[in-house]
């Protein structure tokens, strides 16, 4: 029940109403009786929504797109995971004190060892973007061989491979090179809704021994993991890497174990 003791936590973006976190946080807080409210805010004015969720002293953030850099200008602490990726995704406050970080690696790679090991295998990653960063980041962490980051704009992923110091990057037309990867990564917005049908590689490049995994979770069954699935290759649905996020989430703001079927039942 929601009274006067009851916690807010909260996610901000632009666009919001289609995130699935209010719904995940929510039924957590219901199974474990926690006097906790998990909304969703649309929102322009970073600084000043900042501000009032400081003021009411909000217990945890959630941030979005495409405010996952901005935010980073008004919390009071940006710990090293979060400044290496070059975003936050999560927001803890603590007497008033925000200090932010960035779970999207963690739930990335807690989603890829559901599935294979990474320690000492070839990753290519498809995209340059932000969400390339968490998950080379992740790679990184977890000691992949070598990473390989293929892009539409060669030079964004020649930038990136060169910040992190990775073996290099390559155009997306490489697919020589993307077949002889272990685990194939797609971090690009190619084959999501309403450009479904769409797959960010050939098909004939996938095979059974890859790893797929798409973080693209709308559709949930991505055209590239359909293809995945027909060459008889591991697929990582995109939506485990949410979910992992929010329990990493879920977890900060409450410091209670997470109920995970509870939260990864409220994803359907
Ligand atoms: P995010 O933060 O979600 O990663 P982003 O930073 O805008 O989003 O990055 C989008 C990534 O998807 C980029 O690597 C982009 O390639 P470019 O660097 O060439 O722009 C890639 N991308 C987007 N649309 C694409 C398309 N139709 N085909 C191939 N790559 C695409």
């Amino acid at each position: 029940m929601i009274n006067a003791k009851t916690k807010l936590c909260c996610i901000i973006g632009n666009p919001v109403e289609h995130s699935k976190s209010p719904l995940m946080h929510n039924a957590a807080y219901k199974a474990l009786g926690l006097n906790f409210a998990f909304l969703a805010f649309r929102v322009t004015d970073v600084k000043n929504a900042l501000e009032g969720l400081r003021a009411i002293d909000a217990r945890g953030i959630v941030v979005t797109i495409p405010h996952k850099q901005e935010v980073m200008n008004y919390v009071d602490e940006v710990d090293e995971t979060a400044r290496q990726i070059g975003a936050v995704n999560t927001i803890v406050n603590e007497n008033g004190i925000l200090r932010a970080t960035n779970t999207d690696w963690t739930g990335a790679m807690r989603a890829l060892k559901e599935k294979t090991e990474i320690t000492g295998k070839i990753a290519a990653v498809l995209g340059a973007g932000g969400a390339a960063r968490a998950i080379i980041y992740g790679l990184k962490k977890e000691s992949a061989q070598s990473i390989l980051i293929f892009n539409r704009t060669i030079k964004n992923a020649q930038k990136l491979a060169q910040e992190f110091a990775i073996t290099g990057g390559y155009s997306l037309e490489n697919e020589d090179m993307i077949k002889q990867a272990d685990i194939v990564i797609n971090t690009t917005s190619v084959g999501m809704e309403p450009h479904e049908g769409v797959s960010p590689i050939s098909e004939n490049i996938i095979h059974k021994d890859h790893v797929v995994f798409d973080i693209v979770y709308t559709p949930r069954e991505t055209k590239l993991l359909q293809l995945g699935k027909k060459k008889s290759a591991t697929i990582v649905h995109g939506d485990k890497m949410l979910l992992y996020g929010a329990i990493a989430q879920f977890e900060l703001f409450t410091g209670q174990k997470a109920p995970q079927k509870v939260m990864e039942d409220a994803l359907c």
